[in-house]
C-alpha cells in the first residue's frame, strides 16, 4: 500500500524506525544490568520484549500498526498485571528510559518539543502501570485502583 506522504506522523517527525530501535535498544541495555527489573522478564532472552515495546511505541506514535497485528489491543494495564510493579519498579523503568533518551538523542536529532512530549508520554504511562505499593503502606491497599485508565 502506497504512504499517504513522508513526513506526516509523530512518527516520522522524531526519526522512525532508526528513533525507536535505538531507544528501545538503549532500554534493554539498561534493563539487562537491573537487578529488580531484570528478573521480572519471563523469557531468558531480552530480545522479544525489547521488539514488542518498539512495536508498541511505534504504533502509539503513527508508525506501522505490526504491534496490534501481531497482539490485537494493547491493554497494557492487564498485561502487566502478572508483575509487580511497585513505585521502585516504576523509577528504575523511568531512569532507564531517561538514560536511552539522553543516549539516542547524543546520536541523532530530536525535536526538543517532541523530546518533550515523548518524556510526558513515558512518565504518565508508567505512573499509570504502578499495580502495588509496598506491604504495610498506607497506599497498599489503593494501588492498583486508583490510576487503572487504559494507557494507549
Ligand atoms: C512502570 C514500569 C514497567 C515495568 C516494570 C514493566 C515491565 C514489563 C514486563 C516484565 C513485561 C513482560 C515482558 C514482555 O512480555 O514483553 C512488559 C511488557 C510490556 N510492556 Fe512494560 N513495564 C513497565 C512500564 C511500561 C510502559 C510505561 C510501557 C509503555 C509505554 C510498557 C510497554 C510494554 C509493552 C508494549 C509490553 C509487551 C506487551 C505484550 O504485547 O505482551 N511498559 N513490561
Amino acid at each position: 500500500m502506497a504512504r499517504m506522504s513522508d513526513e506526516t506522523t509523530p512518527y516520522d517527525r522524531m526519526g522512525g524506525a532508526e528513533f525507536f530501535e535505538a531507544l528501545v535498544r538503549h532500554f534493554y541495555e539498561g534493563v539487562a544490568s537491573d537487578p529488580v527489573l531484570r528478573p521480572m522478564y519471563p523469557e531468558g532472552d531480552l530480545e522479544p520484549a525489547e521488539r514488542r515495546l518498539r512495536l508498541f511505541l511505534t504504533q502509539y506514535w503513527g508508525g506501522p500498526t505490526t504491534y496490534s497485528d501481531e497482539r490485537g489491543h494493547p491493554r497494557l494495564r492487564m498485561r502487566h498485571n502478572p508483575y509487580v510493579i511497585d513505585d521502585d519498579a516504576r523509577d528504575r523503568w523511568l531512569d532507564h528510559m531517561r538514560a536511552a533518551l539522553d543516549q539516542t538523542m547524543a546520536e541523532q536529532e530530536l525535536d526538543p518539543s517532541w523530546e518533550q512530549e515523548l518524556w510526558r508520554y513515558l512518565v504518565g504511562a508508567a505512573i499509570a502501570m504502578v499495580n502495588a505499593a509496598p506491604v504495610g503502606s498506607p497506599t497498599e491497599s489503593a494501588a492498583g485502583l486508583t490510576l487503572n485508565q487504559e494507557t494507549q
